[in-house]
Formats: structure tokens, sequence, C-alpha cells
């Protein structure tokens, strides 16, 4: 339901109404309003439009749900192009806090489903951001793109300790719904998979609770279920140049991905009850940095360097020759700088009365090599046994549109 066909929508104006200022700082992203309750994030609304597609720099909301899709056995190059551009503009809708389609939920009349599914009705927009990626099976010889697959995006190497399951890997496209409240997350992939119907099906998805991450210097370093903080030495949307360097896509990528990125998301379960067992000294530097303030162990506060050559009074390394943060760290991998956008994730329990939890770990890079480059590094990471890698994929993210654009138009126009 757009504002244009129908005058503002109820539901849109309750969103306009509670919305919040904000700001997504160095990513161009508006917000459409300011209003009552401005101290409270959770109505606040993202402008879907920009250069760089939202969802990526936007200061990481507090839930997520991922979806990764295969097109079907009979999609023709047509359909993909049409479920982009249907994407899109739906995807618009619900950022903006509208109902799907011409109709919404409601106004279809008694004797059809309805276009919009209902269940985010009178939540507001939640600061949603739904974001495409594509990944490299779609550049086969199914849909004539062979020839525009960039270089950079293929299957990623295998890893030490990879224990990957395919049915939770891969996949021709994803979407990344990221909201304040989790229902509307879920309501934003839900309509999409249906408007997808017949040309697109989920492969495997994931819900995502509690952000890993900050992508702003406004928000507070969350922590991960280890209980650390995590995303202290994150790259941050403030920071212009870093992004430009190691997120946003370049000269390098085919025209129709420039301003763009590309995701990896990594399954990564957690052994929570072993590490449960585990002494808070060895914790630490398992990590590097101290549990309570997340500062580095060789001194300081949590935003200061860390000193990876200290030694203490045994002539050891205060900050292991193991620890993660050392691995990890830009010095250790070639300059190499990440920008980590990761959920806790729980999916129930295992026969045994175990947290089926982890990491569902989403980095954002100009290039999947340089997370190829830390991954590497990881292997001596002391992290390694209270960690698996289950799932595993990576896509191409186009840059963001302009009204009237489809994502990756620039692949057909
Ligand atoms: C379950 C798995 C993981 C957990 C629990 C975890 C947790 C953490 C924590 C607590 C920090 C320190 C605070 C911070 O700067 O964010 C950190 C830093 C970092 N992690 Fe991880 N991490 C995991 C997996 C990974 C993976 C797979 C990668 C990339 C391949 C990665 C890359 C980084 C980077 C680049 C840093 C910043 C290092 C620095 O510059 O100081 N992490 N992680």
């Amino acid at each position: 339901v757009t504002s244009e066909d129908h005058g503002l929508s109820r539901r849109a104006a309750l969103g306009l109404l509670g919305a919040t200022a904000v700001g997504a700082a160095g990513a161009g992203y508006g917000l459409r309003a300011a209003g009552a309750g401005a101290d409270s994030p959770e109505s606040s609304v993202h402008s879907f439009y920009g250069r760089h597609q939202a969802g990526i720099v936007t200061p990481v909301q507090k839930h997520l749900y991922f979806a990764s899709f295969d097109l079907t056995s009979s999609a023709t190059r047509d359909d993909l192009k049409t479920l982009l551009s249907d994407w899109t503009e739906a995807a618009a809708e619900m950022v903006a806090g509208e109902e799907v389609g011409e109709t919404g939920a409601t106004d279809g009349g008694p004797h059809l489903p309805p276009e919009d599914t209902g269940e985010a009705l009178d939540l507001g927009a939640q600061s949603l951001t739904v974001t495409v990626g594509l990944g490299p099976s779609l550049f086969d010889d199914r849909f004539g793109l062979a020839d525009q697959r960039p270089e950079q995006l293929k299957p990623l190497p295998s890893f030490a300790f990879d224990l990957l399951e395919e049915e939770i890997s891969g996949g021709d496209l994803c979407l990344q719904a990221c909201a304040d409240d989790p229902q509307v997350a879920v309501h934003a992939i839900r309509n999409l998979t249906r408007i997808g119907f017949g040309r697109a099906q989920i492969r495997w998805a994931q819900l995502g609770y509690g952000r890993t991450s900050s992508t702003s210097r406004k928000q507070t370093t969350p922590r991960n279920l280890f209980g650390f903080k995590d995303g202290t030495a994150n790259i941050m949307a403030e920071q212009d140049d870093a992004l430009d360097e190691w997120v946003w896509a370049g000269d390098e990528a085919p025209a129709w991905l420039r301003g763009g990125s590309y995701l990896v998301t990594r399954k990564i379960a957690m052994l929570i009850e072993s590490w449960d067992r585990q002494r808070l000294e060895e914790q630490e530097q398992i990590f590097g940095r101290d549990k309570l303030e997340g500062a580095p162990l060789s001194g300081g506060e949590e935003f200061d360097d860390a000193d990876f050559a200290m030694k203490n009074t045994d002539a050891d390394l205060v900050i292991p020759s193991t620890a993660h943060v050392r691995l990890a760290h830009p010095d250790h991998n070639d300059g190499v700088r990440l920008l980590r956008r990761g959920y806790n994730y729980v999916d129930g329990n295992n026969e045994l009365g175990q947290i089926n939890g982890g990491l569902f770990f989403m980095t954002y890079q100009r290039d999947p090599a340089n997370f190829a480059t830390v991954q590497r590094s990881l292997a001596d990471d002391a992290l390694n046994e209270y960690i698996r890698h289950i799932g595993s994929a990576v896509f191409a993210i186009p840059p963001g549109v302009k009204p009237g654009q489809s994502w990756a138009h620039g692949l057909f126009d």
C-alpha cells in the first residue's frame, strides 16, 4: 500500500508517529520521520534507498531473520528478474512500515487471501532493513549470467575444523531482515518468500536474537553467548575511509556491483556447557580480553589498542599466541579488516539436554578473500576447542537503489 495510492495507510501513520531519529551515520540513510517516543529506538524507520543497501552499516538492530533461497528448477531468467523487482517493491514497503501490496492485509475483500500476511500490523517499522544477496551458484549456466560473475564470487575454500552441513550452507539468493522486533523480521522474510512462490524457495533460514556486534560508536558493545563483549574492534559506520577500503566494492568489481559488498555467513555452534566449566582466567586468555570491560589483557580500557608484544614477569606473552584477538587482528592478517554483524542463536537443545546455540556470524567485506585470510589465521585459535563451524555461505551484495530501480538491476540493464 503506497501513500500515493491510498493516502497514508493507518499502519504507516502509526509507524511514522512512533518514529525516532536514530541515524545511520556515514551511510547517507535518512530517517523518514521523527516524532513521539524519541528515546525509543524500537520504532525508527530507515530509508530503503541510498548508494549502499541498508542493513550493512545501519546500527545493528536487535533481531535477525535470515533466509537463503534456491531458484526452482523451472525458474527462467525472466523469473529471476521479476522476482528481484517484486522483492524490491515489497521490501521498500515493509521497511517504510507499510503493508505489502496494493491492498495490504485487509483491503483486498473477503474472497481473496490477503496480500500482506498481517502479523506485523500495529508493530511499526521497528528499524527494519532488508538486504539482498546473490550467491555464486546464481552465475552458473541457468540464467545467462555466467559472464557477469565477479571474479571474487566463488565458493569459499575449506578451512581447518570445518564441519559444514550442506543443507544449511550456500544458496542462490539471500535475504537478511534485521529489526528491533523479531515478528517484524520474520514477517518480512515470510512475505518475500510468499511472493517468490514458484520462482524461489527457502533452502535454509536462521533466526538470530541479540546482536553480537556494534556498527556504530553510538551503540554499546553487546555480549556473545560466551559472555564476552563482541564487536569492540569492528569497523564502524563513522569510519568512512575504512568502509571504502575494506567494505564497499570498488573499481575492481563489475559495474553492477560497485558500491555493494560481499557477505560471508558462518553458522558457528558454541559448546556452551564445556565453556561454562572453564576458569575465568582461561576464558580471558582464549579471547585476549578481560570479561567485564572487554579491555585487552595488555591493559587500558575497552577501545584501547592491544599491546601484542607485552610480556609478563615469566617472559610469557600477556596476550597469548593463540588468543582470538591476536590472530584476528589486522596486524596478523596483512592489515585486513572485516565488518562483523552477527547474532546469537539458540535452536532448542540436543538429545543430551545441551543448548544448540552459537553465533550466526556475518561479515561484510570488499572481497570474500579477506574473510578467508582471517579464517585461515584462526586455525591456531584457542577458541576452536569450543566452537564448530557448521554452516557457510557467501553472497555478492548489490549496491543500493533509487526509487523505481530494482535490486541488482545492473545485471539485466
Ligand atoms: C563463535 C565464534 C566467535 C566468537 C565467540 C568471537 C568472539 C570475539 C570477541 C569476543 C572478540 C573481541 C572483541 C571485538 O573486537 O569484537 C572478537 C574479535 C574479533 N573477531 Fe571474533 N569471534 C568468533 C569468530 C570469529 C570469526 C570466524 C572471525 C573471522 C574469520 C572473527 C573475527 C574477529 C575479528 C576480526 C575481531 C577483531 C580483532 C581485533 O582487531 O582486535 N571472529 N571476536
